[in-house]
């Protein structure tokens, strides 16, 4: 049985009701987790507020700012979790970032600023929240990211995203492999095209979906509660001998050679 019940979760990346995030800590509250949830924060507070609106019916014992890009407040987050929790079960990565400008038109006028900041919020975050939780993490745990069939394959617009999606692919095979005599399992679930506010910046994004829809097995695209449901059985004992892959949960997609 699917059970997470007394697991500490800290669920990143929860924007608005439409996140895969928000899809995901739902199916791990559901399962019995115990939420700690970070945000983004921003000047005005406006986002804090809503968002605490949104994850109040899950009772998060945690909720702390944390923006991946700086280092003190990745610190400050995690030792919020020491200091309630003790220890760590399960981390969910679920955020990226690119210039709007990046997701559009020609790869190779990429700025280096653009490709920095991509890589550094998307793909190296990741990297920073692993060492980070890894010392948390002292029963074993679960950590599970979020990529796109566009870090494997070219899909328009998507750009300067994708080279930040197979960084993040191959850290994950990385993480898996250190973190593996830990009992840390590592994995990343690969989703089809879902309308988010990250998605809307991605140029022709309602395209993408009517195309997976006309063309994917399943002949529809994917709902944030099947991402979530995946993702509790990877942070799940059912999943326990699966570590360092990319589980696709994309309708089939993937699979289709004149998609
Ligand atoms: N929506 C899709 O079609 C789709 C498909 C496959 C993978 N994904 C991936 O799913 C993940 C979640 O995206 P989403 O589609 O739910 O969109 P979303 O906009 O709801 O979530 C993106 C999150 O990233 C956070 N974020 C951005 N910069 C940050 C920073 N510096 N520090 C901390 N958090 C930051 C935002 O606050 C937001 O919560 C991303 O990794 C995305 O690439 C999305």
């Amino acid at each position: 049985m699917l059970d997470l019940t007394g697991k500490n979760a800290l669920v990143t990346g929860i924007a608005n009701n439409r996140s895969i995030a928000w899809g995901i800590a739902q199916q791990l509250h559901k399962a019995g987790a115990n939420i700690g949830v970070t945000y983004l924060p921003d000047d005005k507070g406006k986002f804090e507020k809503k968002v605490a609106e949104l994850v109040e019916p899950l009772n998060p014992s945690i909720f702390v700012p944390c923006n991946v890009q700086d280092d003190d407040q990745v610190q400050a987050a995690f030792d919020t979790v020491r200091d309630k929790w003790g220890k760590l079960d399960i981390l969910i990565h679920c955020l990226a970032f690119a210039q709007k400008e990046d997701l559009t038109g020609s790869f190779a006028n990429t700025s280096r600023g653009g490709f920095t900041t991509a890589m550094d919020i998307s793909t190296y975050s990741l990297v920073k929240l692993c060492g980070a939780a890894q010392p948390l993490m002292t029963d074993g745990g679960s950590i599970v990211t979020l990529t796109y069939l566009g870090g494997v394959r070219v899909i328009p617009n998507y750009n300067v995203m994708g080279i930040a999606k197979a960084g993040l692919e191959m850290s994950v095979r990385y993480l898996a492999s250190e973190m593996g005599p830990q009992n840390i399992r590592v994995n990343g679930i690969s989703a089809g095209p879902i309308r988010t506010l990250a998605s809307s910046a991605v140029g022709g994004i309602l395209d993408m979906i009517h195309h997976v829809e006309e063309v994917a097995p399943l002949r529809r695209t994917v709902t944030q509660t099947e991402v979530g449901n995946t993702a509790a059985f990877l942070c799940s004992d059912l999943s326990s001998g699966i570590t360092g892959q990319i589980i696709y949960v994309d309708s089939g997609y993937e699979i289709m050679g004149m998609g």
